[in-house]
């Protein structure tokens, strides 16, 4: 089968950075055909520098990566430096990245690409807020109906907030630009919190990154040591949840998830629960299915899947 035509839109992010290494060390099932930068994790100019570093780190430099929207539709930035550190990319010593930007705004490649492409044959994998994707959906209507499908990290249920009581940081970040791509009628497949929280780095898994003994090895292992500290502090658990690295795991053995196809709206008017993912989980509405929402994950085999993968570069 050709493998997936694929645009990774990020604010790296130690979690995103392992993501896009997944993604790039897996030419069988994923062709990364541009990455787009959004604000989020870090400011813009950092996501777009960061995304440039990991590209390099994998030895791929032919990825255009595009920096995107600087701040939310509506609203002004949060980031999450009490995570992911000053620069986003806190844990290994990277070099800064030698290839430039690519030329254009994230949005325009974006619709540039889909309408160059296909109908149906290019997946949007948003990593961080979803102000890029909203963005040109709004901007060029017509190319909603060109995605494959979108397949998401974000939102929560069972689990429910990480940067407020009820959100969950990407969707809670630009809650508008959730509200628009979940009302767009693509076909979405999300990656919450619910499942990511089970993508835990235990030390054991992470010495099988450190075992690999090459600089991407290092550098994941390092990325984790420094990540770790927030969900460990917080949650008491076992170690750094892989969020982003579940999409790109998708793309590849979509077996590793079950989930169920349920209606998700997104809360964009109570300051209380400003960007929760409402999940009707229990089907108690009738309000149409949306997205096909994960619910559970099998650990090991990512992990397995992940440590074969990253032993490629
Ligand atoms: O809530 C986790 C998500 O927010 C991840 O994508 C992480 O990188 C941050 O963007
Ligand atoms: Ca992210």
């Amino acid at each position: 089968m050709a493998p997936r035509k694929i645009i990774i839109d990020t604010d790296p992010g130690q979690d995103d950075a392992v993501a896009i290494l997944l993604a790039l060390a897996s030419p069988e099932e994923v062709d990364v055909l541009g990455v787009t930068a959004v604000a989020g994790n870090v400011p813009l100019e950092l996501t777009a520098k960061n995304a440039r570093i990991v590209c390099e780190l994998a030895g791929h430099t032919q990825i255009p990566v595009y920096a995107g929207c600087d701040r939310p539709l509506n609203r002004p930035l949060v980031t999450a430096e009490h995570v992911h550190g000053k620069t986003g990319l806190d844990g290994p010593v990277l070099p800064d990245p030698e290839m430039p930007l690519a030329e254009g705004h994230a949005v325009d490649f974006i619709i540039e690409t889909l309408r160059a492409h296909d109908p149906g044959t290019v997946t949007l994998c948003p990593l961080g807020p979803l102000t890029n994707i909203a963005t040109a959906f709004q901007k060029a209507p017509d190319i909603v109906d060109r995605v494959q499908e979108i397949v998401l990290m974000g939102g929560a249920y069972f689990e429910v907030g990480n940067i407020t009581p009820a959100a969950e940081f990407n969707i809670y970040v630009d809650p508008e630009a959730a509200d628009i791509v979940f009302k767009s009628g693509a076909h979405i497949v999300v990656m919450p919190l619910d499942v990511t929280h089970d993508a835990l780095v235990t030390p054991h898994r992470n010495d099988a990154f450190r075992a690999l003994d090459s600089k991407v090895g290092h550098a994941v292992a390092e990325m984790t040591d420094f990540f770790e500290r927030f969900d460990k502090e917080k949650y008491g658990s076992e170690g750094a949840p892989l969020h982003d690295p579940c999409v790109t795991a998708y793309l590849i053995r979509p077996e590793l998830f079950s989930g169920r196809h349920i209606n998700v709206e997104i809360e964009t008017q109570s300051e209380l629960t400003l960007g929760m993912t409402v999940a009707d989980w229990w089907r108690v509405t009738d309000r149409a299915p949306n997205a096909m929402f994960m619910g559970d994950v099998d650990a090991q085999g990512f992990f397995d899947l992940l440590t074969e993968r990253l032993a490629r570069l």
